[in-house]
């Protein structure tokens, strides 16, 4: 069943110079974008993306995380690519992902794991109407 799902290319992704590397894994598997751009977004808007984890302890660095620099935030479509984009960012802390996922690749952090993706159907409605309300 074709889906679409909310991706966040983070700040750690676009210093390292890793979209390009991130966005073919995507892009091979099959996926295609319905949307792609370059944000820098403040602190209302992290606090609006991320409403369910604020009160947690880990929350202000991460906010500090994610407006530190500009992101890429996208949508992707395909069969059932809320599940499927998930595979592929794999498990949140780089430092226990599977290799061949590209956190498990690419990253040795808990809070700079490179990617976002929404974690159900119901969550990728919601942040796609946050991040692309034209779409
Ligand atoms: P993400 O998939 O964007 O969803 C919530 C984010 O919070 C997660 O990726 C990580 O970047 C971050 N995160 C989750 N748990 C922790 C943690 N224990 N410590 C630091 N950052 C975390």
């Amino acid at each position: 069943q074709t889906q679409r799902t909310l991706v966040l290319f983070k700040p750690d992704a676009v210093r390292r110079g890793l979209v390009g590397e991130i966005l073919s894994r995507f892009e091979a598997k099959g996926l295609s974008i319905a949307a792609l751009e370059l944000r820098q977004i403040d602190a209302a808007q992290a606090d609006a993306h991320y409403a369910e984890h604020v009160e947690r302890d880990f929350y202000p660095p991460l906010r500090e995380f994610v407006t530190s620099g500009a992101l890429v935030a996208a949508v992707l479509e395909g069969d059932e690519a809320v599940e499927v984009v998930r595979a592929i960012n794999g498990a949140t802390d780089g430092r226990k992902a599977a290799p061949g996922t590209i956190r498990g690749d690419l990253s040795l952090s808990n809070r700079e794991n490179l990617v976002h993706g929404s974690d159900s159907p119901e969550s990728a409605s919601r942040e796609i109407a946050l991040w692309f309300p034209n779409l």
